[in-house]
């Protein structure tokens, strides 16, 4: 994680696109280790989270904007750095979004990947993470609304190797959590399991879903969770 951050540190920046920013979560981190921006613009197609952001960064050189990512109103070579966080698997049409964001990149921009992986030697905490969050994609197509498996590595890789962008630095991180049975987070997560498992009780054909959610949840008990892997990735246009 540090050596990313070293790098990002380096990087002078004017305008900086979040592409899929949620409620922002990743706009911190441009923030406090890009060397300077003038403005930070998050875009969503979703109107509740941006809300959220906007709440979050308020009288703040950050924007943000109702906008697919796939088709921004953006002019060509717009900005200097271009970031997708933990979205790449969230995007339907995702050959479309990235060809967009290499469209509104200026030449020598940098292009930042953050994305959670499901491969890699990971622990049985971390498994935990990778299935709930499956099964939380699972359960978000059952309702009509995309949402894909995570990536392995190499999949990220090649798909990024499909674009025409150079010089990829590739960082493996995963955030650290001291004890993965601890108490407070075991509780707050088969909480969370249990309350999804309820509102699925009332919904038609959820049989499978709410099985796979017990368990995940028997799996939480005994071996706790823990973040997994991710990867941070530089491109260079
Ligand atoms: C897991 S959230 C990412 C949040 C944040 N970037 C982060 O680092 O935690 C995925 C986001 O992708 C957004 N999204 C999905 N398809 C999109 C599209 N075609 N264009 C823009 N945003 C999209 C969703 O609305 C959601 O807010």
């Amino acid at each position: 994680m540090d050596k990313f951050l070293n790098k990002i540190k380096l990087i002078q920046a004017n305008n900086v696109l979040d592409v899929a920013t949620g409620r922002g979560e990743f706009i911190p981190l441009l923030k406090e280790n890009l060397r300077n921006y003038n403005k930070i613009i998050g875009i969503d197609t979703n109107k509740k989270m941006l809300e959220k952001a906007r709440k979050k960064f308020e009288n703040d050189s950050v924007f943000f904007k109702q906008l697919p990512a796939e088709n921004t109103e953006f002019s060509d070579d717009y900005f200097d750095v271009v970031a997708i966080s933990n979205s790449l698997h969230h995007m339907k049409k995702l050959q479309a979004v990235l060809d967009e964001m290499y469209r509104v990149l200026k030449p020598e921009g940098y292009f930042l990947i953050n994305e959670m992986i499901r491969d890699d030697e990971q622990t049985p905490a971390q498994e935990n993470h990778i299935a709930i969050h499956h099964w939380a994609a699972a359960i978000d197509r059952k309702r009509g609304r995309f949402h894909g498996k995570t990536f392995t590595r190499k999949q990220i890789e090649e798909i990024l190797n499909r674009s025409r962008l150079d010089n990829i630095d590739v960082y493996e991180y995963s955030h650290k959590i001291n004890n993965p049975l601890d108490e407070q987070i075991v509780r707050d997560l088969t909480r969370k399991i249990d309350q999804y498992i309820q509102i699925l009780e009332d919904e038609v054909d959820c049989k499978k879903l709410i099985e796979r959610g017990e368990v995940i949840k028997e799996n939480v008990k005994r071996v706790g969770f823990a973040s997994a892997k991710s990867v941070f990735i530089i491109e260079k246009k």
